[in-house]
């Protein structure tokens, strides 16, 4: 006899467990688990008997290239890989309030106004709501189908038809439910199913489907997680509440590259395009600050200049805090551990707070010689040369090691006014303070020493901190 399955499921992570537990051992969250109307019972074991045999076909095919359907929003586009594709599911995940239907509406609007036929389906504002949002934007005008609606019953009736929409946003998938289902909406069991048909129907039809799902840390609303491994493209859009910079980040995409972003500004009337976000990640950059360098980076296929902040302070505590905001605190502890044992720079006896401006999260390590260069700097109270870039990865002996993208990083800074690079030695082609093809003057590092000895020159000369 078929023993009941488990039909405890983590809202978290979708893990399903035989009883309830305060905390899910899958994924460690905790308070995530739910009970769930149980499935049928697992699978027997199946054989090849009455099964079609499967043709295999060469990679090569006659297929064209999927034409890419473009909404305007030049950052979007971009970010999607050169646009949306036809029979594609795109989720876009994020905090509620971030600005995902403001985000999505303007790219109907943009959609509708190329005359692409689009929909935009929400289970979370009224008609009159969406309205007056668009009139708020400026896009009343653009000729989008809206509807409200939950039921993807409903929905895939609307729209299983040769002549649906090419577009269809669904605002958001936590509020979708199939009805065939016990759960409540929002439930991993709901959103999972509900994704599923609505991107089965995207397939059959060759529909673009976009799902908007809002990101949790409580788990009372499955998060869009469990949906990650069903749809093509995985876009989260992210920034503090408080920051009006948004970042929309591409995390999977089986039509274009994973590490790009798009900028953002929220304004009164809607989201704007940051096209430099160099020029927004520096503002309010100082030359004359200790501890603030600026990190030549690359975020997906573009340079982007950001100020990164340490500020080192005698511990009032027994044990030394480290805060890190924007970037990995392991790494952080590594740096400063290879500071203490390969320079004997020692701040075990310091706070250190690490701030990356602007709201940006870095994740190369090429930022790890910034960093250095903004510890060592608010250390000794003394700042780097003016105008200055920096970026290098640091090995643990103390080394610093080539990134790619030199030129392009170089290149970026040169456009800001920028002077001088601090580069690891591998990265130019000969030794010494010369100008590359981007006519900056570069000081090339080999190790950790190299970057202290460009503090000590700077003492030399006689610059000392204004702070
Ligand atoms: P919204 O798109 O509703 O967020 P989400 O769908 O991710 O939950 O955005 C809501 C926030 O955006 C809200 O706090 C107000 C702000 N906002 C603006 O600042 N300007 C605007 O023009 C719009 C439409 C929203
Ligand atoms: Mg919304």
């Amino acid at each position: 006899m078929a023993r009941p399955t488990a039909n405890f499921v983590c809202q978290q992570c979708g893990a399903t467990h035989r009883k309830w537990a305060g905390k899910c051992d899958d994924c460690g969250a905790w308070n995530s688990i739910t009970e769930e109307a149980a499935s049928e019972a697992a699978p027997k074991g199946v054989s090849g008997a009455g099964g079609r045999p499967v043709s295999f076909v060469p990679l090569q095919g006659t297929e064209e290239q999927q034409p890419r359907i473009t909404t305007g929003i030049s950052e979007f586009d971009r970010v999607c890989g050169g646009g949306l594709v036809a029979g594609s599911a795109l989720l876009v995940g994020g905090d509620p309030g971030i600005g995902k239907s403001t985000l999505l509406l303007q790219a109907t609007a943009g959609l509708a106004n190329a005359d692409t036929q689009v929909a935009y389906i929400s289970g979370e504002e009224a008609v009159d709501q969406i309205r007056l949002r668009a009139a708020r934007l400026g896009l009343a005008g653009a000729p989008v189908g809206l509807a409200t609606a939950t039921s993807v019953r409903d929905i895939l009736a609307t729209l299983d038809r040769p002549d649906a929409p090419r577009v269809v946003v669904i605002d958001s998938i936590q509020t979708m439910y199939v009805d065939t289902l016990d759960s409540a909406p929002g439930t991993v069991a709901q959103v999972r199913s509900a994704a599923q048909e609505l991107i089965r129907l995207a397939k059959r039809r060759q529909l673009t489907l976009v799902l908007v799902g809002h990101v949790t840390k409580e788990g009372a609303i499955a998060g869009p997680r469990v949906l990650e491994h069903m749809v093509d493209t995985v876009l989260y859009f992210e920034g503090e509440r408080g920051h009006q910079f948004r970042l929309l980040r591409a995390v999977k995409n089986r039509y274009g590259p994973t590490d790009e972003i798009g900028v953002f500004e929220m304004t009164g009337t809607g989201l704007a395009e940051v096209s430099n976000p160099s020029e927004l990640f520096l503002a309010g950059h100082s030359d004359n600050v200790n501890g603030t360098v600026v990190f030549a980076g690359i975020e997906g296929t573009r340079p982007v200049l950001v100020e990164i902040q340490a500020l080192v302070t005698p511990t009032a505590l027994g044990t030394a805090r480290r805060a890190v905001v924007g970037w990995d605190s392991a790494r952080l502890a590594m740096i400063l551990a290879v500071l203490q044992s390969r320079c004997g720079l020692n701040l075990g006896a310091a706070d250190v707070y690490l701030n990356v401006a602007g709201g940006l999260r870095i994740s190369e390590p090429a930022a790890d010689l910034a960093v250095a260069a903004a510890l060592i700097s608010a250390h000794l109270g003394q700042l780097l040369p003016a105008r200055t870039v920096v970026f290098g990865e640091i090995g643990l002996g103390g080394e610093v090691r080539a990134v790619g993208q030199s030129e392009a990083r170089l290149k970026e800074a040169e456009k800001l006014g920028f002077t001088t690079a601090i580069v690891p030695q591998a990265a130019p082609r000969r030794r010494g303070e010369r100008a590359t093809e981007s006519s900056i003057a570069t000081h090339d590092m080999a190790s950790l020493h190299d970057l202290f000895a460009i503090f000590e020159d700077a003492v030399a000369a006689g610059k000392t901190a204004a702070v």
